[in-house]
């Protein structure tokens, strides 16, 4: 397979990184093509634990091109700490390059995005989105404003200069903009350091295409925070979509191959916004506790709950998944029952298996009809083991049980595994038997 995509199927926080890591093996090209320093992709490697940011995983093996793309936003000081971090523990393994045309995140954008979400929380409690912070919603506004800030403009020091001067101006609201000489002058300066890394990434891409190389696009954020298709405005403002990793990296849609979508086992969420199946009891601080959920990017605890079936056929649809990746699975292990949302209660008293209301106040108002599926056994080191020895057929058959479910469920098949947060704790059930359009759709019946 030339072009595979891999994106995260829920609210983020999926393991995919884990999952894109795993995938890299087979990868010549590892390409980000959205989000920003808002993203913590957390890879098991032998050597430790790595939360990337705006590097893609390709940099961690040798021979692999790891290639942050036009679509992203990056924030060029967070971003040379990543790079000098990674060299640091030795972990730059693959070469970097940063697209030219890949927008910058200012410290003005951070400081905007924080006033923002207080101007949001002042003007109505419990409105305010809890972003990360990181400066992602001005600067992909200041992008299609199109007074944004390209990477290939940092070492243009007049044109910079320009520019900075009128973002400036269109800010007059935000307090405490730093000096704008002094960042036009630290601007340069990491601006001449990256230098050697930025380039036209596109032209790199197709000649790979066209020499069949693999190329694995590394989607950061996930479909349910889609600034269009996710539960806006509690969303992120980019397209962590199929459609929009493209975009995002200049590919042409007629040439993906593959669309692996990634969910957990269960279900978290961090940040506001309607999440039905989310579990406030005793069983969702239980899966804060044994999956580690807590934000990788701000350390915030995450939200947590079940499986949701309804969103997850959605997000089949929206992105043309040809396989699934079901993650953390060991996490749910020891538990005898696990409940599974197959359909919404609306509050008319009617049924829906397909289509989640579009706006996020009628989905706050759902109620989750649950499956209850049997569990399994706890994942202990000699069950590890043994999978990694055997393969799928180790696997308990509950848990089967339960892949075959999610399958059924959506039209799509199961392809990979996740039962551990190790780089090798993933396990693959076999190639997808199905084609991704017709299994996606015939499962929803909307
Ligand atoms: P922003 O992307 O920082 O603007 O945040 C918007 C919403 O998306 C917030 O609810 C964040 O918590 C959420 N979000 C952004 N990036 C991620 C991610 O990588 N994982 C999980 N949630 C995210």
């Amino acid at each position: 397979m030339t072009v595979r995509v891999v994106l995260g199927a829920q609210f983020g926080d999926e393991a995919k990184g884990k999952i894109a890591d795993y995938l890299a093996a087979d990868a010549r090209y590892v390409v980000r093509s959205g989000g920003g320093p808002n993203t913590g992709h957390t890879i098991g490697l032998p050597e430790g634990v790595v939360v990337l940011h705006q590097v893609s995983c390709g940099v961690l093996r040798t021979g692999v091109t790891a290639i942050s793309g036009p679509g992203m936003v990056i924030q060029p000081f967070k971003l040379e700490e990543e790079i000098l971090e990674l060299e640091r523990r030795g972990l730059r393994r693959g070469e970097i390059l940063l697209s030219d045309r890949a927008h910058v995140i200012l410290p003005l954008h951070e400081l905007e995005d924080a006033w923002q979400d207080s101007l949001r929380a002042q003007r109505s409690p419990g409105s305010a989105l809890g972003t990360t912070r990181s400066g992602i919603g001005p600067a992909y506004a200041d992008r299609y404003a199109r007074w944004g800030i390209r990477l290939g403009e940092l070492s243009r020091p007049a044109l910079l200069r320009e520019r900075l001067e009128l973002l400036y101006a269109t800010k007059p609201e935000v307090p405490d903009l730093p000096p704008i000489d002094d960042l036009a002058t630290r601007l340069a300066e990491v601006g001449s350091r990256l230098d050697p890394m930025i380039r036209a990434t596109e032209p790199i891409i197709w000649g790979a295409i066209e020499r069949g190389e693999p190329i694995l696009l590394e989607g950061a954020q996930s479909a349910l925070l889609d600034i269009d298709f996710g539960t806006y405005p509690y969303v992120t403002s980019s397209h962590p979509t199929s459609a929009g990793a493209l975009m995002g990296s200049g590919i042409p849609p007629t040439e993906l191959d593959a669309a692996i979508g990634v969910a957990k086992a269960y279900s978290t969420r961090v940040g506001a916004g309607p999440y039905p199946t989310e579990d406030t009891g005793e069983r969702g601080e239980h899966l804060r506790r044994v999956g580690g959920e807590r934000g990788a990017t701000t350390g915030r605890p995450r939200r947590c709950g079940w499986l949701d079936l309804v969103l997850l056929r959605y997000a089949a649809r929206l992105n043309g998944y040809t396989s699934l990746a079901i993650t953390k699975v060991d996490v749910l292990g020891g538990m005898d029952e696990i409940p599974v949302c197959v359909a919404y209660r609306l509050p008319d008293g009617s049924t829906s298996r397909d289509a989640p209301p579009s706006r996020a106040e009628d989905l706050a108002k759902v109620e989750p009809v649950y499956a209850t599926m049997p569990g399994w056994p706890e994942f202990h080191a000699r069950a590890k083991e043994r999978i990694r020895r055997e393969g799928a057929s180790a696997l308990p058959s509950t848990l089967r049980r339960y892949l075959d479910f999610i399958s059924e469920e959506t039209g799509v098949p199961v392809e990979y595994v996740g039962y551990g947060a190790h780089r090798d704790e993933t396990v693959t059930l076999g190639p997808p038997t199905v084609r991704r359009h017709r299994s996606a759709m015939t499962a929803w019946s909307g």
